[in-house]
Formats: structure tokens, C-alpha cells, sequence
């Protein structure tokens, strides 16, 4: 049987990282209820709980409880935050009731180390959220750390394995918590550190085949990372009960749909509908120039036909999306199951709600990184796995001002020579999205001995880590020259190419 670290969540914001730490530590978990009872994890085959924090306190007449039986399983049980408070109420201890809610960094002194913090530093810069706090020890425990604030930061029961720690050690902000939950996992629950992401996709491909049945899933495929991984995955679990469809919006850049195509149809075999839908959208987007106006026709266009293609497919019960974890939006209530009342924000124009089709989200818990090793290990190529970000409106608020196909032309071409240019210096890969931008600006020029008026295209390439802020890359000169002579040898009716050196913020990474 599967080594398996349960999770129990008590409703915090942070449930799904510390799942994520443990993954980074090879070793497989899973979240559960918070009430699920012993029972059930002992036939599952659980080394070792976690209990995750919360926001309610152990006073509330509410709050969540786990069946007390977990204690007597024999395996060891962290405590995080909510977690402890729990551990010291139902083992015996006291907790004070806070006034306040502890909140941000401290310093974590640690008196004697034990398993947890084995090999780490004597203080370590920790990140507190919690109100309630442990005023007296249960049976059995001692303080083994301690904080400005608190006398029991980490408690240790080392016979029964059990620990309990007042900080978050799952997130960014306290050092080296990975270390301390990879000492909870390894040296007190003894998990081998043997679970990969191809344990990973046979897990999910399992879960996918559960959930789906004989059922036929859709998905619409965009050749972004996200869909494409996801529909990879559910075609690795179902084969040809998954139909994508991929909407040609008349935005897309040179060589896009071919490729999309060729990978998707020819390669992996998947059953893969193209609407050439371009026609459609272009007309709609006739004469508009205000940017949120052909965002909202894009958009509105899209699910249009999105569903008419649906029914060209026949019954299909899943709607399949690529949602990763951090598109996620908590809304945990306590009361109620907390994975159910997770909203998305991530549904393309609200399709799910509309189409009355169950959703299939099998990267959901998965952050980006996580997504892109399961990609590369399903065999999707380099181009896919780290393609750049392409926003959903396409070249549609990349030619500025009005859309017209002579534009579309334009820019497509220039945008190509750039794709290419970043290519093959290897730039690509170093920045986070590298583009061209058509300006409806006429700039004079000379062609042989006559003078001309051309349009003109902007290079916008950018460096960020999550889009929020972005520095322009300071590429070599020379692949700027050769972007620059390439545009204006090669593509028809453009006299001028410019740089822009604009940071977000206060300049966004888009132009519209
Ligand atoms: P901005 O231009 O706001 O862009 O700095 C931040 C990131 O979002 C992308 N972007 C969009 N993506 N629909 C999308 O799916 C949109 O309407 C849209 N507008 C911007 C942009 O490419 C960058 O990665």
C-alpha cells in the first residue's frame, strides 16, 4: 500500500501548500475533511497527519473538530497553527482565548531541537497568523521552542511522535520550513522520499477515470500551458472520450492553429475540432476601438462558439479546464465540505455556470512549476511546456485602435521575425513575454528613392516573475538590429520599428 501523509484541512489558506511542501519532499499526500474518520485513514494506509490551520478558534461553538480516534492510530500528527490549538484542547492542555490575532514575522528560538528541527539553525525568522494561543502543556509534551510572544511555539510528545508548531512553516515567508515539514515527513513519520510526477499523472489519470466514468469530457484547448497539459492528461486517462475544440479567433499569431494541430491531432491523436471562427469575430470587431469593447466582443464571441461547436460533439456530461491552484480563489466554509466551496475565477466567460456541464479541473491543486514538470513528463515538447503567456484577446489588443485583416497582416509578420529572432538567440526562454505591437501611426520612410508612409511596430519584450510587475529585458543591440532590418526588409508596408523601454508599473506589459 501507498505510503500516504494525510492532510487534514481545517479550512486554512494555506491547506494546499503545505500538500505542495510535501510533494517537493517527493513523498505522497492527500488532503482530506477535517472529520474524516480514523477509520478511514488507517485503511488508506496514513503514516502520519497533519493538521492545517484555520481561521476559526478551538472556542468557537463551530469550530471544526476532527474525530478524536486519530490519536490513538499509533502514527505521528503534526500540528499547524489551528492545528496545535486543537492538538493542546483535546490532549489536555489549555489554550488562552486571543484578543488579538498575532500576525506577520517573528524570531523562532529553538532550545532543543529533537527530529523536527534537526540539522536547522537555533533561530529562524518565522511567520505567525493565529489568535487563541497554548498556555499549558498536555500530558506527555515539552516546549522545544519559543517565540517573543509565546512560551509554546513548538511542542514536541516524542514517544507518540507527536508535534505542534504555532507558525506556519508551509509558506514563503518563515525560513526553511520546508526542511522542518521534511523532518516531520522523513525522520519522525519514516516516509521514503520516493513519489514523482509520474506518480503523480497515474494518480490523476486513476482520479479522471473515476470521476468521468463512460462519460465524454470537452475542453477547449487555447495552446496555452495550462489547457494543453490538461488535455494531454485526461487524453493519457479516457483516449477519445475527450474532444477538444479550438476556436480560431482571426487573433492568432503566424502559425499558430497549424501547430496546435499537428501536435494535438497528429502526435498525440487526440480528437481535436477546429472552428475557423475568424471571420465571425472580425466582423464583430469592425470599426471598434476601445480596447475593453473588443474584450467584452472577444470574449462574448468566444462562448457563442464555444457551445455551437458543443453540439456538433454530441453529449458530453465534463467540461475540462486547466485551472491551476493559484487561479483558485478561497472561499472556505468551515461548516461544509471546504473543497466544495472553492470558487474559480479561471471559467472561461463564465462557461460552466451556462452550460450546465460538471467541470474537470485535474491540475487544480497544482502550481505552475508543478504543471509544467507534469507536461514535460507527458511528453509535451519544449514550446508548449514553456511557452510564453498569450493573452486570451490574441493580436486583438496588440494592434492598437482598430482591427483590420491589411493590420492583423502587419503585425503577424513582424510578430513572427521576433518569435523567431528570440528563438533562435535562445532569449525566448529568458523573458517572460516577447511580442511585436502594431501602432496606427504613419511614419515616413524611403523606399528606393521615393518617400513613403508606413506604419510603424513596436518590440515590447519583458522580464517578470507573475505578470504584477515587469522590467523591459535589455536585449543584445545586435538581435535588436536584426529584428529591426528583418521587419522592415521583410514585411510589407512597415517603415519604422521602436523599443519600448516602459516598466510595469507604470506602464502595463500590454499596450491595450
Ligand atoms: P498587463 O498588460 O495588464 O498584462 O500588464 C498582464 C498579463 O496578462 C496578460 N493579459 C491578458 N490575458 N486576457 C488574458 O487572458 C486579457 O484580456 C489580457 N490582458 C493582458 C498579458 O499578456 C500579461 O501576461
Amino acid at each position: 500500500m501507498a505510503q500516504i501523509i494525510a492532510v487534514l484541512d481545517f479550512g486554512s489558506q494555506y491547506t494546499q501548500i503545505i500538500a505542495r511542501r510535501i510533494r517537493e519532499c517527493s513523498v505522497y499526500s492527500k488532503i482530506y475533511h477535517f472529520s474524516t474518520p480514523a477509520e478511514t485513514l488507517r485503511s488508506e494506509g496514513v503514516i502520519g497527519i497533519i493538521l492545517s490551520g484555520g481561521p476559526s478558534s478551538v472556542f468557537s461553538e463551530k469550530a471544526p473538530l476532527p474525530d478524536e480516534e486519530i490519536f490513538n492510530l499509533g502514527v505521528p500528527v503534526l500540528g499547524i497553527c489551528y492545528g496545535i490549538q486543537l492538538m493542546g484542547r483535546l490532549l489536555g492542555g489549555e489554550v488562552a482565548h486571543g484578543d488579538r490575532r498575532e500576525y506577520g514575522h517573528g524570531t523562532l528560538a529553538i532550545q532543543k531541537p529533537g527530529r523536527l528541527f534537526s540539522g536547522l539553525p537555533k533561530r529562524l525568522k518565522v511567520w505567525n497568523s493565529h489568535g487563541d494561543k497554548l498556555t499549558r502543556l498536555p500530558a506527555g509534551f515539552s516546549a522545544i521552542g519559543t517565540t517573543e510572544n509565546s512560551p509554546f511555539a513548538v511542542i514536541e510528545d516524542r514517544k507518540r511522535g507527536f508535534y505542534g508548531i504555532q507558525f506556519h512553516p508551509e509558506v514563503f515567508h518563515t525560513d526553511r520550513g520546508v526542511d522542518v515539514i521534511r523532518n516531520f515527513l522523513v525522520g519522525v513519520c519514516g516516509a521514503k522520499q520516493d513519489w514523482t510526477t509520474e506518480d503523480y499523472i497515474l494518480r490523476s489519470i486513476e482520479g479522471i477515470r473515476t470521476s468521468v466514468g463512460k462519460s465524454r469530457v470537452i475542453l477547449g484547448l487555447s495552446g496555452g500551458v495550462d489547457s494543453s497539459v490538461a488535455a494531454a492528461l485526461i487524453h493519457r486517462a479516457i483516449g477519445r472520450r475527450l474532444t477538444c475544440v479550438f476556436v480560431d479567433n482571426g487573433l492568432l499569431r503566424k502559425g499558430e492553429r497549424e501547430a496546435v494541430v499537428s501536435l494535438y491531432e497528429r502526435n498525440f491523436k487526440i480528437d481535436l475540432r477546429v472552428v475557423d471562427a475568424s471571420a465571425l469575430f472580425l466582423k464583430r470587431l469592425k470599426s471598434v476601438k476601445d480596447p475593453e469593447r473588443k474584450r467584452k466582443i472577444i470574449g462574448k464571441t468566444f462562448v457563442e462558439v464555444f457551445e455551437r461547436s458543443l453540439r456538433q460533439v454530441g453529449a458530453a456530461k465534463f467540461l475540462a479546464q486547466g485551472t491551476l491552484y493559484p487561479d483558485v480563489i478561497e472561499s472556505v466554509a468551515i461548516a461544509g465540505n471546504p473543497a466544495a466551496l472553492i470558487k474559480s475565477h479561471h471559467n472561461v466567460g463564465g462557461l460552466p455556470a451556462r452550460m450546465k456541464l460538471a467541470l474537470l479541473e485535474p491540475l487544480r491543486e497544482l502550481f505552475k512549476d508543478e504543471v509544467r514538470a507534469v507536461g514535460a513528463a507527458l511528453g509535451l515538447p519544449r514550446e508548449v511546456v514553456w511557452r510564453q503567456p498569450f493573452p486570451g484577446p490574441g493580436l486583438g489588443v496588440r494592434v492598437i485602435g482598430e482591427i483590420t485583416s491589411e493590420r492583423l497582416r502587419v503585425l503577424r509578420e513582424a510578430d513572427a521575425i521576433i518569435q523567431d529572432e528570440m528563438m533562435k538567440s535562445g532569449w525566448y526562454w529568458k523573458v517572460w513575454q516577447s511580442f511585436a505591437v502594431y501602432l496606427p501611426v504613419k511614419s515616413v520612410g524611403v523606399v528606393g528613392d521615393e518617400r513613403n508612409y508606413a506604419d510603424v511596430i513596436a518590440i515590447r519584450v519583458v522580464e517578470s516573475k507573475d505578470a504584477m510587475t515587469a522590467d523591459w529585458s535589455r536585449l543584445p543591440y545586435d538581435l535588436l538590429q536584426q529584428m529591426s532590418s528583418r521587419i522592415t526588409n521583410e514585411v510589407r508596408g512597415v517603415s519604422r520599428v521602436v523599443l519600448d523601454i516602459s516598466s510595469k508599473p507604470p506602464a502595463t506589459i500590454e499596450w491595450e
